[in-house]
């Protein structure tokens, strides 16, 4: 329980590596704001936590939707809820080659997986600035953006922007001890691995030293480190998750 008095913000917490996240952290003792684009999901996120002992809410907020998630930050604020930890994690991406996206497809995926990012980074910032005691940020970034990913060009440019945005934020927010750091999940069993065609999973399993996909609490172990005072002297870094696939220097 090393994050006792912590209230923590998740996004796409609904499902999958957000729902694993917001698992662990409110295992670790925070108190934790399960946010997802779909409300059912994210209640029902928040419910689980309760029922297993721990403490969160669930809340609609989508990544691309600025005024949702200014409401969001009013709606904690006055609750004197405001988050210490900030995990960007909510995401999407679909498996087509760059030659045949249609340039909505880039909008949609810069959209949601760097701007998403961008927009609920800023719209929290401001109080954890102020108050002192700084904060941690964590996002949820993934190999593509380091190494690349053949049927994810945009979506690696967006990841890859992810990571450069979290290295200059962290040397801008040092000052405030504001701790910034990346966590890159590889392969990882959910239901956005599970939409890509089964031949290109298979080729994953095959070219992976650990031989299986993440489960969604490999990710979140990732993330509490980051989260986690023993982390505190941490920041600007990027972790890959990956059993292995990628190993960058
Ligand atoms: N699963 C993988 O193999 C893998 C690999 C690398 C990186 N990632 C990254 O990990 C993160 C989580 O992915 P996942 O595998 O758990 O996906 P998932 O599809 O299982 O869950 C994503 C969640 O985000 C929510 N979401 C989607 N769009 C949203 C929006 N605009 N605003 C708020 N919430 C939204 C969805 O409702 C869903 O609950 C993403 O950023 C993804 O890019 C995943």
């Amino acid at each position: 329980m090393k994050l006792v008095g912590k209230i923590a913000l998740v996004s796409g917490a609904g499902s999958g590596i957000g729902r694993a996240i917001s698992v662990t952290l409110a295992q670790q003792g925070t108190m934790v704001v399960v946010t997802d684009i779909d409300e059912a999901k994210a209640k029902q996120t928040a419910t689980e936590i309760v029922g297993m002992g721990f403490k969160a809410i669930g809340i609609a907020m989508n990544v691309c939707d600025s005024q949702q998630i200014t409401s969001v930050q009013t709606t904690l604020a006055q609750q004197n809820m405001l988050p210490h930890i900030i995990v960007n994690n909510a995401g999407w991406t679909t498996n087509q080659s760059f030659i045949k996206n249609p340039p909505d497809l880039w909008d949609r995926l810069i959209d949601i997986n760097l701007m998403g990012v961008i927009r609920v980074t800023r719209a929290f910032l401001d109080p954890m600035t102020q108050n002192g005691q700084g904060g941690t940020i964590v996002n949820v970034s993934s190999d593509a953006g380091r190494v690349g990913s053949s049927g994810e060009s945009v979506y690696a440019a967006a990841k890859g922007g992810v990571i450069a945005f979290s290295k200059s934020l962290a040397r801008e927010l040092a000052r405030y001890k504001i701790n910034v750091n990346c966590v890159c999940p590889g392969p990882t069993d959910t239901a956005l691995l599970r939409t890509t065609p089964e031949k290109f999973q298979e080729a994953l399993l095959n070219a992976i030293p650990l031989k299986k996909f993440a489960d969604p609490m490999d990710i979140a172990n990732a993330v509490a480190f980051f989260a986690a005072p023993e982390s505190a002297y941490v920041t600007g870094q990027v972790i890959s998750v990956s059993g292995g696939l990628t190993m960058v220097g």
